[in-house]
């Protein structure tokens, strides 16, 4: 089996009757919101869903899971979401779908988070993969100039029409290519700092359990903090 629907299928089981669900969103988060489908139709499974993409509500709609806006739950109980990178401590980069403003928004609201994620997604040190910035439209040129200057090797997301991609909530993303990043929580408070970002892809703290798909099976890491 694929190893995105094998994480995909595996998270689902965590799911109980009379959650709240946070549903994430991405090419490995689409199976396991399939899944849950399959369980809501086939074994009358009760829940009520808190999607983190236009995307996801879609297709969540389509499968005839229940669904809530963000404002009308006081908590979630279980968010299940992909991720880019995973560093050995745990702490996570997001957003390579764009979507990583509502994803914090809903794990920042969850008792419990699971990231599901193939073997490749494993690294030492976060960076690799582009760390994804959702600015709004007005400065966004001064904003990528700073991150220029900073040696932070900035490019603005393109959509498949060679535009900029736009959000759900219709701004910017830029990508800064930085290798490795030494002390994520520092950079996580800069970009914080700054007026005209509105959410970047660093998610530390977050992540309850880890479901890696390996060609062996699926490998369950609990993530004690
Ligand atoms: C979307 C995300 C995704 O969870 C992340 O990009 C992983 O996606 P995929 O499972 O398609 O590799 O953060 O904003």
């Amino acid at each position: 089996m694929e190893l995105k629907k094998m994480v995909g299928y595996k998270a689902a089981e965590f799911v109980e009757d009379g959650m709240v669900v946070g549903l994430g969103t991405g090419s490995t988060a689409y199976y396991m919101v399939e899944a849950i489908g399959k369980r809501v139709k086939e074994e009358g499974l009760s829940i009520v869903g808190v999607t983190t993409s236009y995307r996801t509500s879609d297709h969540a709609k389509e499968l005839g899971i229940p669904l809530k806006d963000i404002d009308e739950v006081e908590s979630i109980d279980l968010t299940i979401d992909g991720a880019d990178e995973i560093s050995a401590d745990f702490q996570g980069i997001k957003g390579g779908g764009g979507a990583h403003l509502f994803e914090k928004m809903v794990a920042n609201l969850s008792k419990e988070v699971i990231w599901i994620v193939d073997d490749s997604k494993l690294v030492t040190k976060l960076g690799a993969f582009p760390l994804p910035v959702e600015i709004v439209k007005f400065g966004a040129g001064q904003l990528y100039r700073l991150f220029e200057t900073k040696g932070m090797n900035p490019t603005f997301r393109k959509d498949e029409n060679e535009g900029k991609y736009l959000t759900d909530s219709g701004n910017f993303i830029i990508d800064l290519h930085l290798e490795t990043i030494e002390d994520p929580r520092g950079l996580a408070a800069w970009l914080d700092s700054l007026t005209g970002v509105v959410e970047h892809g660093l998610f530390l703290d977050c992540v309850t359990k880890v479901i890696v798909g390996t060609n062996e099976g699926p490998v369950i890491k609990e993530v004690n903090r």
